[in-house]
């Protein structure tokens, strides 16, 4: 495994009080892969991120970087394992009294690369970022995506094969966020490089990440691939996660002829489906409409893809007839499709 974490823990005591922060953490990063972390704020998330590339050290456990055991590395070693990791951040971290070009710099003159050679890599990475006509500019000239955007270069400055992200898209607009988002996939693709990418937004996990871990208070609830995890959510959390991501509202123009209970006047049943992952590529819906000899009309929602599954819910409504409603409710059940009565249209 590229980066393995084998049971970290961490402890911090502060004002006399330990708060457990890692309980027992495990993680296997694949190579060439995007992996997400989540969670909600405190869950231990940074902390983590921190441990792999040694800028904090867990009080038990091991980090191997390349089969290499980062916690008994003496300080030169670590310093080198170092040179293979960058770091980016959400408030882009830049120091304000240099140009872009001189804080792409900062790594390798901290490294003692030679000047001519650092030029050369750090105009390098600024143009592999897109930011070559902005070496000269502050940080205070620059957008929150250009200044991401250099401190992305920065990061890759050195022989980078790990980049690690603590929330690098959080302060920025969503439009440049997919920007920043598409330029990290681009350089996972060419330069085979490795991410591991803390976010609270789970459709960008579902957009750019290969894998996931679900982080709470300190623990790893799951982990593992992003279609795997997210089609069997094995924990609340996951599920909360996974239907967030999903919209699962009713139409309005449906709430308002719902009433709980039927009545002469009655004349159709709405349904919430929600599906989560599996039965993907069957047409339910006509099938449904087909086998039980029913009209089915689509009220709404909303269905998207992850991998080959499907996820998403979808308000329907059929006649109210004699049976009907227990009919659907086990047809659908059978096929691994959530159902809830919403009530009844008149
Ligand atoms: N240096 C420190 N000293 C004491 N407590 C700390 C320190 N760093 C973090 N903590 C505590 O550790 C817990 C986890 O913090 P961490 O920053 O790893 O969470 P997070 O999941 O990244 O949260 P967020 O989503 O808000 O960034 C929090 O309760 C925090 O207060
Ligand atoms: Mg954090």
């Amino acid at each position: 495994m590229f980066i393995q974490v084998d049971s970290l823990s961490k402890t911090f005591i502060s004002h006399h009080q330990k708060t457990k922060v890692l309980n027992d953490v495990s993680l296997a990063i694949p190579q060439g892969s995007i992996y997400g972390i989540i969670g909600r704020s405190g869950a231990g998330k940074s902390t983590l991120l921190r441990c792999l590339n040694g800028l904090e050290r867990a009080d038990t456990g091991r980090v191997f970087f390349q089969k290499k055991d980062l916690m008994s590395l003496s300080q030169k070693d670590l310093r080198q394992a170092r040179h293979d990791m960058g770091m980016i951040f959400q408030n882009f971290q830049l120091l304000k009294r240099r140009t872009a070009l001189e804080n792409v710099l900062l790594p390798l003159e901290f490294f003692k690369h030679s000047q001519q050679e650092s030029l050369s890599k750090a105009r390098k990475c600024l143009n592999i970022v897109g930011l070559s006509e902005k070496e000269q500019a502050y940080p205070s000239q620059l957008s929150g995506g250009q200044a991401q955007r250099v401190a992305i270069a920065r990061a890759l400055a050195l022989e980078t094969k790990v980049l690690l992200c603590d929330e690098p898209t959080s302060a920025l607009d969503p439009k440049t966020s997919k920007d920043i988002l598409s330029l990290l996939m681009t350089l996972n693709q060419t330069l085979g490089l490795t991410i591991v990418f803390i976010t609270h937004d789970l459709s960008i996990v579902r957009d750019i990440c290969t894998h996931v871990a679900v982080m709470e208070k300190g623990e790893i609830l799951e982990s593992g691939n992003v279609e795997s995890v997210f089609s069997s959510p094995k924990t609340a959390l996951t599920r909360d996660y996974v239907q967030s991501l999903f919209n699962s509202r009713v139409p309005q123009i449906i709430k308002e002829r719902l009433s709980e209970n039927a009545s002469s006047k009655t004349s159709e049943v709405a349904f919430r489906l929600v599906f989560s992952g599996r039965n993907s590529q069957k047409p339910v819906i006509s099938d449904l409409a087909q086998e039980l000899g029913i009209s089915v009309s689509i009220a709404g929602g909303a269905l998207d893809h992850l991998g080959h599954s499907t996820y998403g819910t979808l308000v329907i409504t059929v006649p109210h007839e004699k049976e009907t409603c227990s009919q659907v409710k086990s047809y659908l059940e059978a096929r691994q499709i959530n159902v809830e009565l919403l009530g009844y249209l008149a």
